[in-house]
């Protein structure tokens, strides 16, 4: 069925043809949504046709609605405002609307066609050094559920990862296991792989303070001394035998990562998170370092005296840029001028979205200038996603501190939570215990992944657990106890027709019928301005919207059966959109709670 817009655009060309005989360019018809203030529910801008009418605002405003509301029922009225008109949509329409498209589960999404978008979205991207934290955790949820929006609104998604699987941070973890260790394993322990070798990381860096310390008391300078420390030096020379592909030091590595990766896998599990396509460091790196060989053969790029490749960025107003080091190993940034162009050859995608946080500006900034140089042409379809920092109430994490908050730990917290509250509310008594932990996964989960997405991407935001699961604030257990209560509606209703009717529909009706056909262009929006929190706010108020209904008005025991079966159609539209909506941002929603 055709979007009201576009009913309107063709309306108001019409309407110019036949009152002042010239067919207007398109962009002369501007529509907008009539603002909260005025009656109507769609604007057309009359100023830039009075060129065409040769008439004052007013007058023009007036024919031209005159003109339209008689020639389509889609309109009932119309207001002129100075130069406004504004046109109120006929009740024909809404409920046309609520008959049709809006019935469908798929209300709102666009299926990709042979000629739209590819875009590539990387996301989550951890160290294989330690286990994801509470940074991670928004960085996945952002990454996930811009790829369900960008495909509900018709683009090619594919979901990438890229591991950080080698470096000098790798080692640390490594070599503390091999001083400390005692053969240690996931098994031996009962701990987390991701967690082990993390604590591993942590011994490092204790180890390694010391030694600073010590080297500083003994009358070293503090720079000397952290440039210098015995251990510091051991990884380095553990990260060249792995470049040189010392067997022992491979065999470690690679055991140590795959706990990691065992690790890591669980945590994506419980975040409901999964790739299309995982990339490797450890592999890229290598395209990395062909491509500046060869860009330094081209003499594009240039080489010091000691050995080390740069790209000169001071014309771009930068600064200049290693490369390779002197020893030949790679940087962070090789690694990734590699992964692009292994990714394009790949893939050739229109838009690649690199969701990470806003401490990165500078390398992805330097990227796209360095594969520029480099001749790469696609380098502009490369997009930073820089999000902001999230913290706790109590304050800053900072992972040198060991005061991260790990990320299996806070999902357990909020599950934890949730479980306390419903035991208090007493609101599951009667459930299984298996139904009981699914509820509370779903509400703990609901909970943490809403309260983050709700916030937009750009902005620093604190995560608080307590207001994140409050019942009845802009959370996600408010929307998911709503569409609980309308599944229970559903089911005391089960069996009775579910149609629109003749009658009319009341104010109320027809706000949720407006509000819910608003969900495309949200879906449309969200995915253009790469904003997750445009759905989830879109949600809490049509949820709003839809208890003050309930509160309004009875739905099953309403004045006639024709009403019955309207309502129950609408409340029905409801659930489904919160569903859909709620899936957008990775939330389950429960049944009953
Ligand atoms: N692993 C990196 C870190 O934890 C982030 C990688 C981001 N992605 C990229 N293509 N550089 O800081």
């Amino acid at each position: 069925m055709q979007r009201i817009g576009q009913i309107i655009q063709t309306l108001a060309a019409e309407a110019v043809r036949d009152l002042w005989g010239v067919i207007p360019p398109v962009d002369k018809i501007q529509i907008q949504k009539t603002r909260r203030e005025f009656t109507g529910d769609f604007t057309v801008v009359v100023f830039p046709l009075l060129g065409i009418s040769k008439r004052p605002p007013e007058q023009t405003g007036n024919q031209m609605g005159m003109h339209m509301v008689e020639h389509s029922e889609m309109l009932e009225s119309f207001e002129v405002i100075k130069g406004f008109l504004n046109l109120t949509v006929s009740m024909t329409y809404w409920k046309q609307q609520l008959d049709g498209d809006m019935r469908s589960p798929r209300f709102g999404f666009l299926d990709a066609s042979q000629g739209s978008a590819r875009v590539m979205v990387e996301f989550s991207s951890p160290n294989t050094n330690k286990p994801l934290h509470l940074g991670h955790i928004r960085n996945n949820l952002l990454g996930s559920s811009l790829a369900r929006i960008m495909e509900a609104a018709g683009r090619q998604v594919r979901k990438v990862n890229l591991v950080n699987d080698r470096g000098i941070h790798i080692c640390k973890s490594m070599l503390a296991w091999q001083k400390w260790g005692r053969g240690e394993t996931p098994a031996s322990s009962g701990m987390k792989g991701d967690h082990l070798v993390g604590k591993y990381y942590v011994m490092y860096d204790q180890a390694y303070k010391r030694e600073v310390e010590s080297l500083v008391e003994g009358g070293m300078t503090r720079k000397e001394a952290e440039a210098g420390a015995p251990i510091l030096e051991e990884a380095r020379e553990m990260l060249r035998k792995w470049e040189d592909e010392d067997p022992e030091v491979r065999t470690l590595w690679e055991t140590m990562n795959s706990w990691v990766y065992k690790g890591f896998e669980e945590t994506y599990r419980r975040l409901g998170i999964t790739f299309d396509t995982i990339y490797y460091e450890s592999e890229t790196f290598r395209f990395g370092k062909e491509i500046v060989l060869k860009g330094l053969a081209d003499g594009i790029l240039y080489r010091e005296p000691d050995g080390s490749v740069w790209a000169d960025l001071t014309a771009e107003g930068l600064d200049r840029k290693l490369l390779l080091r002197s020893d030949g190993t790679s940087v962070y940034m090789t690694q990734d001028v590699g992964t692009a162009h292994q990714r394009y050859g790949e893939y050739g995608f229109d838009l690649h979205i690199y969701v990470v946080g806003n401490e990165q500006d500078y390398h992805f900034k330097v990227l796209v200038l360095v594969l520029k140089k480099l001749g790469f042409e696609w380098a502009d379809r490369l997009y930073h996603l820089s999000y902001g920092m999230v913290e706790l109430p109590e304050g800053k994490m900072k992972s040198r501190e060991g005061t991260v908050v790990d990320a299996d730990d806070l999902m357990d917290e909020m599950e934890t939570t949730a479980r306390a509250m419903s035991e208090e509310l007493g609101k599951l008594e009667d459930y299984s215990p298996e139904e009981r932990d699914r509820i509370c996964r779903q509400v703990g989960m609901g909970a943490l992944k809403y309260f983050i997405l709700k916030v937009d991407p750009k902005k620093n935001m604190t995560f608080n657990p307590v207001e994140s699961i409050d019942f009845n604030g802009n959370t996600g257990p408010f929307i998911q106890y709503t569409y609980a209560r309308i599944q229970s509606v559903l089911r005391k209703g089960n069996g009775t027709a579910m149609k629109v009717g003749r009658g009319e529909l009341n104010e109320k009706e027809i706000q949720l019928v407006r509000m819910i056909h608003d969900y495309p262009d949200i879906i449309t929006e969200a995915a253009d301005a790469l904003n997750p929190s445009l759905v989830a706010n879109f949600l809490y108020d049509l949820s709003k919207e839809f208890n003050q209904f309930y509160h309004d008005f009875s739905i099953l025991g309403a004045d006639t059966p024709d009403q019955v079966s309207k309502r129950l159609l609408l409340v029905k539209v409801v659930g489904q959109v919160i569903e859909s909506g709620m899936g957008l941002l990775g939330i389950e929603v429960p049944q009953r709670m």
